[in-house]
């Protein structure tokens, strides 16, 4: 059966009070948007429509991907009117459409496909993902008579059973297709916050006899951010299985609560992890390294059995058996060879390093080509430039340099 999705991302986010579209604030390291999108492609489905609106040209930027696709909406008249404005998209498509909101970074893979098999193997016109949860405030609830589903009503459109119910959407839904685009044309945006509401959708559904599912999930997994404090608790709920992961994996990680790992991040066996660090980006770090403590490592490749200490890191290759820090700083474009020694007080920028090099402390090197078994004196200076422009420093293997030397480009 034919299988796309649809990610509404169309509105600011007026509750997260910022310049940012929401959907592009970031939960360990990537877009809450980037990690529907990521879950979705998991999960085998590789035909994704982005509905954009506030900040469009943003998050098209910062998702653009082999088939993503994007609808504007140009007006932000509410969750079903955004799903109307992928109609071209869904027009002449037979088969189901998983609709996700972009606010919910936490959904997992095997939910997602969890949720269509059951919605086709259940032969249901429409699937919701719901959890139950003991404080569903702000959440659509699910009605349910004789415990099947009938319809979904908004927190602020409820009445005082309805709030009592406990069981929320997840905004997170597998449609049939043709019946999803036949209901939306029904839609009207008679309710408190006056929006077409895609929920609205269950009951017109249910009207017409059509077999309406439900998949539970763990309320975690569907958490909806819509504001600061639930985008923090998002982090600290990724984090935790991002960390538990590499621990599985057999990493060692002294104090999870402080080692933020971001999604992305790939770490060999049997590496030390101390508190306080942070992993950003498309970090590889190798087996058996210790990472003391405080350091932040981004978009760089660490080799095995490397050390490093309160150091910052940046888009940079460190060497197998290497020690860095502590209070080192390596910027872009770095390579630095293998078993090779980078003290304390020491900025390395855009420069290649060879093995065995020992800069041990208080220097800078920048725009260099640096061999291999050299060693640098304290206070060693690169004098890379000249007020105007940047330029390069040559330096073969085995050089000794003494220390307080300019290097003048
Ligand atoms: C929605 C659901 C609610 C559910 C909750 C789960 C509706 C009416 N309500 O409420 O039942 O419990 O999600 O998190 O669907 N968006 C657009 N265009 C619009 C409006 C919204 O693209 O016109 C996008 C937003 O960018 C966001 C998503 O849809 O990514 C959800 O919108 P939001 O306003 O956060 O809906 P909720 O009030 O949370
Ligand atoms: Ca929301």
């Amino acid at each position: 059966m034919y299988k796309c999705a649809l990610i509404l991302a169309a509105g600011q986010g007026k509750r997260i009070k910022s310049d940012l579209p929401k959907v592009l604030h970031k939960v360990c390291g990537k877009e809450m948007v980037k990690h529907v999108i990521d879950s979705i492609r998991k999960s085998g489905i590789d035909d994704i429509n982005v509905i954009i609106g506030k900040g469009a040209e943003l998050v098209k930027e910062r998702t653009a991907d082999k088939n993503v696709s994007y609808s504007l909406q140009a007006e932000q008249l509410g969750t079903g009117h955004a799903v109307k404005c992928a109609e071209e998209f869904l027009r002449g498509k037979k088969g189901v459409v998983a609709v996700f909101t972009g606010d919910t970074p936490l959904i997992k893979q095997s939910t997602i496909e969890r949720l269509f098999n059951d919605h086709i193997e259940s032969k249901n016109s429409a699937t919701i993902l719901t959890a139950i949860v003991d404080d569903p405030t702000g959440y659509g609830r699910i009605v349910r008579e004789n415990n099947e589903v009938s319809k979904i009503v908004e927190h602020k459109d409820c009445s005082e059973e309805e709030l009592k119910i406990s069981e929320m959407n997840s905004g997170i839904y597998c449609f049939d297709i043709e019946l999803l685009l036949d209901a939306l044309s029904k839609l009207t945006n008679n309710n408190e916050q006056g929006e077409y509401y895609l929920t609205d959708v269950i009951e017109i559904l249910k009207a017409q006899n059509k077999k309406i599912g439900a998949v539970i999930t763990d309320f975690e997994e569907t958490i909806g951010v819509n504001s600061r404090v639930q985008l923090a608790q998002a982090e600290e709920i990724l984090k935790d299985r991002i960390n538990i992961m590499h621990m599985e994996n057999g990493v060692t990680l002294i104090d999870p609560k402080t080692t933020y790992i971001g999604i992305d991040v790939e770490i060999g066996k049997d590496t030390i992890i101390y508190p306080n660090n942070i992993l950003e980006g498309n970090t590889k770090i190798g087996s058996n390294c210790l990472l003391y403590q405080n350091s932040r490592i981004s978009d760089s490749i660490i080799g095995d059995e490397v050390d490093i200490q309160s150091s910052v890191i940046l888009n940079s290759n460190i060497g197998d058996n290497t020690t860095v820090g502590p209070f080192a700083y390596i910027r872009p474009e770095t390579t630095i060879g293998k078993h090779a020694r980078i003290g304390d007080f020491v900025e390395i920028k855009k420069s290649n390093i060879g093995d065995g090099t020992k800069v041990s402390h208080l220097t800078y090197i920048g725009d260099a080509e640096v061999g291999s078994e050299c060693n640098f004196g304290c206070g060693t200076v690169i004098v890379n430039y000249d007020g105007k422009n940047k330029y390069k420093t040559i330096i073969g293997d085995h050089s000794f340099i003494g220390c307080n030397t300019n290097l003048v480009s």
